[in-house]
């Protein structure tokens, strides 16, 4: 494996028609450089180098991912190479093997990584990753000789003839730390950009005498993200993955192609996700559970052989217990359900705590916003609440408690109470059938005017 890793990740995405740093636009929900710092991670943790370029943004989002990530700043974009060499003087003297990475390649497997640690083993000086398109577009041609890396040529600097080329460089480079930084001051500007570029360290390589090689990965694996379009389809090929790691994992899947992963969802064995659900980040579903179809659940934790939605939405901060069940329309907030607790029909449970076995009739709102400020609503365990009752919080129902179908509680209820909070009913005989004749009356002389 090699000693460091560096991240080329600064630039904005201009091309994206976006004001953000090009690296920081999200796939599964995570920016792209926490696609590529998760990769270099399980690479070799200690020693990533990533060079930004955009003030504080590229910087900050990479310390995020680990405080230990050391950082170069490139202040102006002037290629590839030019980045390498801002990363110079972290690396310079310290010998071993430099791997880079870009910031916009988010798919490298491991294996791939180690295929190129191999060519360098076996005596290349230089290793570029290279991959057969089926749309070579703007990437950069490999030209070969038979088995011999003769150079790269950038799209914009290439003719027919070598555009026609469908070896393309996925932009990976690994070598020799040295002989990297060597190169990479060495490499010039003139060219149609006007960068300096990293794909001119084979040429200079080989002009030096050094064995430069290609290895090969999947077309998939080498996808750049340049472009919304390539943003789009780099999301459609992280879903396809977390779909098929979900099926591997044991997971049922009634209709894959519908439901969207995040990049940390996490879903244990056993457990039926239907139809068109959305997983937004930090979600933890346990064995045995059902999703069932267009729900939505972010920052949530599912437990054991709960039931959730149809047409439900969990947000940050919702913990169901064993075998809770929330039904169609509900949404809940930052709250815990107990063992057995169920909101099952068109509800708002946020800032709570439900007790376990405890029953939230249709209809029931936490009242937890003043306007100001949030208050928590506690709900004792095996308490039933009354369809359409509002809980003004903060307020606390005991265990075993119940309030009446339409109340408004803004008192606590103790244990064992039934709270009526509502007007008294009043029945006056014969009343309706009355009302109707007069109204009809009424619409009768209304027409014959
Ligand atoms: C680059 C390669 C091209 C390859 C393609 C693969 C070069 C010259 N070209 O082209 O051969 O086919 O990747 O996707 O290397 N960056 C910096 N500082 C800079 C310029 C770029 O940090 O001054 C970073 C960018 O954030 C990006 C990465 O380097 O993550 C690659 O740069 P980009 O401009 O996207 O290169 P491509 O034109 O895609
Ligand atoms: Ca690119």
């Amino acid at each position: 494996m090699p000693t460091h890793l560096i991240v080329l990740a600064a630039g904005a995405g201009t091309r994206m028609l976006s004001d953000r740093p090009k690296v920081l636009h999200e796939i599964g929900g995570a920016p792209i450089l926490a696609h590529v710092l998760a990769a270099a991670q399980a690479l070799d943790g200690e020693r990533v180098l990533v060079v930004g370029g955009d003030g504080d943004a590229v910087s900050k989002e990479a310390l995020r991912t680990d405080g230990k990530i050391r950082i170069a700043e490139q202040c102006e974009q002037r290629g590839t190479a030019h980045a390498v060499t801002v990363a110079a003087p972290e690396l310079d003297g310290k010998g071993g093997d430099t791997l880079v990475l870009l910031g916009d390649t988010p798919f490298i497997r491991p294996e791939t990584i180690s295929a190129m640690g191999k060519a360098r083993a076996d005596g290349a000086e230089i290793v570029f990753l290279g991959f057969e398109a089926s749309d070579p577009g703007r990437y950069g041609r490999i030209v070969t000789d038979g088995a011999t890396l003769l150079r790269i040529v950038e799209w914009k600097d290439a003719d027919d003839a070598t555009r026609a080329i469908a070896l393309c460089n996925a932009g990976l480079v690994l070598a020799e730390t040295g002989t990297l930084l060597r190169l990479a001051a060495a490499a010039g500007r003139d060219n149609a950009a006007g960068e300096h570029y990293l794909t001119d360290i084979a040429a200079l390589g080989r002009a030096d005498g050094l064995d430069v090689r290609v290895v090969a990965c999947a077309e998939e694996e080498a996808l750049g993200i340049n472009t919304c379009a390539d943003l789009a389809r780099a999301e459609s090929v992280f879903q396809a993955r977390a779909r098929n790691a979900a099926v591997e994992r044991g997971v049922t899947l009634l209709s894959a192609e519908t439901v969207h992963f995040a990049f940390d969802t996490r879903i244990d064995r056993n457990v039926v996700v239907e139809p068109n659900v959305v997983f937004g980040p930090g979600v933890v579903i346990e064995s045995g559970a059902r999703i069932r179809a267009f729900s939505h659940l972010e920052g949530c934790h599912v437990g054991r052989n709960a039931v959730v939605g149809p047409h439900a939405r969990l947000r940050p901060g919702t913990e169901l217990g064993a075998g809770a069940r929330i039904g169609n329309f509900v949404e809940v907030k930052n709250a815990e359900f107990g063992e057995g607790a169920q909101a099952k029909h068109l509800s708002y449970i946020g800032d709570a705590s439900i007790g376990r076995d405890a029953n939230v009739g249709a209809g029931t709102i936490t009242c937890n916003y003043d306007g100001v400020s949030k208050h928590r609503t506690e709900v004792g365990e095996r308490a039933f609440i009354g369809s359409s009752t509002m809980l003004v919080a903060p307020v606390a129902i005991g265990d075993d408690a119940m309030t009446a179908s339409g109340s408004v509680i803004t008192r606590n209820v103790p244990d064992g109470d039934l709270a009526i909070a509502r007007t008294r009913q009043e029945n006056k005989p014969g009343f309706a059938r009355k009302l109707l004749a007069m109204l009809r009356a009424t619409r009768r002389a209304g027409k014959a005017d």
